[in-house]
């Protein structure tokens, strides 16, 4: 038997609700916030990702499936919105139509990763990305609509670190520092920190070794070694946060593993979820737009991963969804009235009534079961002494009152059953 493949999984009708209520609540959100809808293309060429997320990443290095398609261009599934996102921003140049884009998705995303209790190979995120201005206050408002969206959702062990990563060149200056607090002890460090030390240092910061977490409890902090601006800028996402009231901690070890932040990085973990607790992450990328091709325009913006958020509320019991319901079963009672059981439920269906009937010949009990199983309101009758008479028998299964209709008064039916 052939199965998903391992890190994918099916989202089962059962688990629909859940995911289009989280749909409703994210897209609703996003809305007051004024942020529109982008959708990209599932994949992409693999030089956007390596240019955009860095060639030396985990995601870059480790995790993508990249595949050269017949033409023997290499290709890869989207591990990530952003790159995508600012590459459709460049192309379709959306700065001409208006200085200041507020784009959001939902939408799977790829990455091959080791499986686990809230990771997966097929994972979903929403997420959002203002692009055009440079304003410590979007920053703020990312971390806002990310928290609002949890907490809409119930969660209540939310916690949101922010962090600065300043520019490139006080992060250069900061990252010698740290490289010769390091060096000492690099035969102590874990073999992937090792690794680290030469290709991204700060990544060091990541690691959930304990040999390399003791290594750097005394070690210089990027936060302390911030120029001017960048402090001035992070002090402003700060105010607007308290504002807001959006509680929050910072965390000056939260590099992120994406190569193309400035300034702002931030999460959202919750400790209801186990090791994978990051529910979104995000920050500021004001160089990216032009590492990509594009003119020199600041971004910044976040994404949350759905499955978690799902674990997290699932762990929580914080959705509580009503049983999904229909308005609508026909029963047939008599052989040969399938047809005009079958017109009347069309009938119905076109008068935006959810309507269901029996497809299987099964009998009578059979069936109010099933119109039971699907939460009916109404039950409607098709044969028996009434139908010969010309007429329906309703019956409202909240109650158990039975009304009596004409054959061709299906426009009263409805208004019945719609309650007006
Ligand atoms: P990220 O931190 O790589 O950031 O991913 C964001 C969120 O996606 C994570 O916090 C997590 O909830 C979810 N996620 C990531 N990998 C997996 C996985 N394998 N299985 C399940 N969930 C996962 C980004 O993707 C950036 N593009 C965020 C961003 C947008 N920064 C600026 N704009």
């Amino acid at each position: 038997m052939i199965k998903a493949v391992t890190g994918t999984r099916d989202i089962l009708p059962g688990d629909i609700p859940k995911w289009n209520f989280l749909e409703s609540v994210v897209i609703s959100n996003l809305s007051k916030f004024n942020y529109k809808e982008i959708r990209t293309p599932i994949f992409e060429e693999t030089g956007l990702f390596a240019r955009g997320i860095g060639e030396s990443t985990d995601i870059v290095s480790k995790e993508m499936y990249t595949f050269l398609d017949r033409s023997g261009e290499s290709l890869t599934l989207r591990p990530e919105m952003t790159a995508g996102v600012v590459r459709a921003f460049i192309e379709h140049s959306l700065d001409k139509k208006q200085n200041l884009n507020k784009l959001f998705y939902i939408a799977p995303m790829f990455r091959q990763e080791r499986p686990q209790a809230g990771r997966f190979r097929q994972f979903h995120q929403f997420g959002a990305e203002a692009i055009g201005s440079n304003d410590p206050s979007l920053d703020a408002e990312m971390i806002i609509i990310a928290y609002d969206i949890l907490v809409k959702l119930g969660l209540k062990n939310l916690q949101v670190k922010i962090n600065s990563l300043g520019i490139p060149a006080s992060r250069e200056e900061y990252k010698i520092k740290l490289k010769s607090y390091m060096l000492p002890h690099f035969d102590k460090l874990s073999g992937e920190s090792k690794k680290r030390f030469e290709t991204n240092i700060l990544r060091i910061f990541d690691s959930k070794e304990e040999q390399d977490q003791k290594l750097l409890i005394d070690a210089p902090l990027l936060i302390d070694h911030l120029d001017e601006e960048s402090f001035a800028h992070f002090d402003k996402v700060k105010q607007a946060l308290t504002l807001a009231g959006v509680p929050y901690l910072i965390d000056p070890k939260l590099v992120r593993g994406l190569d193309y932040y400035t300034n702002t990085t931030f999460e959202v973990v919750s400790q209801s979820v186990g090791s994978q607790s990051a529910l979104c992450g995000g920050g500021r990328y004001d160089l990216l737009i032009k590492e990509l091709g594009g003119a020199n325009i600041p971004g910044v913006g976040f994404a949350a991963g759905i499955e978690r958020i799902l674990l997290a509320c699932e762990n929580e019991k914080s959705l509580m969804i009503g049983d999904e319901k229909i308005d609508l079963y026909i029963v047939t009672i008599e052989k040969g009235l399938e047809n005009f059981a079958y017109k009347t439920a069309t009938e119905f269906r076109r008068k935006n009534l959810i309507t269901d009937l029996d497809y299987l010949s099964r009998s009578v009990k059979a069936q109010m079961r099933e119109a039971n199983r699907f939460n009916a309101a109404f039950v409607l009758f098709i044969g028996g002494d009434e139908f010969a008479k010309g007429e329906l028998v309703l019956k409202n299964m909240r109650n158990g009152e039975q009304l009596i209709f004409g054959k061709d008064e299906l426009n009263k039916i409805c208004q019945i059953i719609k309650g007006v």
